[in-house]
């Protein structure tokens, strides 16, 4: 079940989105960018955040899991990988949350291997003291305790993705 009041409301989530879309408009300033989210987690803050980039993008997606309801398995299942040619490339990988690390780390290890001419990555939320596997993060929503969240794209079993805000989530007896 959701528990009390939003982690993070609308209006917070969406002033920062503009403020990290606005240090990534001004760090790639006449550049093009080739923006990647991680799906499924990533589609709102994806969607909202290329709404508020201002300079030139193409998009790919990359689809991959290691969440199991609300425990990391610790192995990374790609389901989806990119289509786009990444070589030469600035990629900005987009994650909705850094916890152990293991996803990102994964995924960043495989585009590297393509030579992109730069890596950046953009995760919301960042449950730092959780990280098992040290990824460089370049932009960042808002750091956070361990606790398992939900909305804006994050799930528990897939569902609350469509929450237009971020909660905490506490398993019920009874949920299963
Ligand atoms: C979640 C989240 C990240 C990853 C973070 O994905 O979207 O990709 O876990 O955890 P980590 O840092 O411990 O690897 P999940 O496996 O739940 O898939 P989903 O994005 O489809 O919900």
């Amino acid at each position: 079940m959701i528990t009390g009041k939003p982690l993070y409301t609308v209006n917070q989530i969406q002033d920062r989105v503009k403020e990290i879309a606005d240090a990534i408009s001004d760090d790639f300033k006449g550049e093009e960018l080739l923006v990647i989210p991680i799906l499924k987690g990533a589609f709102m803050f994806a969607s909202d955040l290329v709404r508020n980039i201002k300079v030139p993008l193409k998009m790919d997606f990359i689809m991959a899991s290691s969440y199991l309801k609300t425990d990391s398995t610790g192995e990374v299942t790609l389901h989806c990988d990119v289509r786009e040619n990444v070589m030469d490339r600035n990629v900005l990988l987009v994650e909705d949350i850094v916890d152990t690390g293991v996803t990102l780390n994964y995924i960043r290890e495989r585009l590297l291997q393509k030579r992109p001419r730069s890596l950046k990555i953009c995760g919301l939320l960042d449950k730092r003291e959780r990280r098992e596997v040290d990824v460089p993060l370049d932009y960042i929503g808002f750091e956070i305790p361990d606790v398992f969240v939900v909305g804006y794209g994050l799930d528990y079993d897939n569902k609350y993705r469509n929450l237009p805000y971020l909660a905490v989530f506490k398993k019920e007896s009874d949920e299963r």
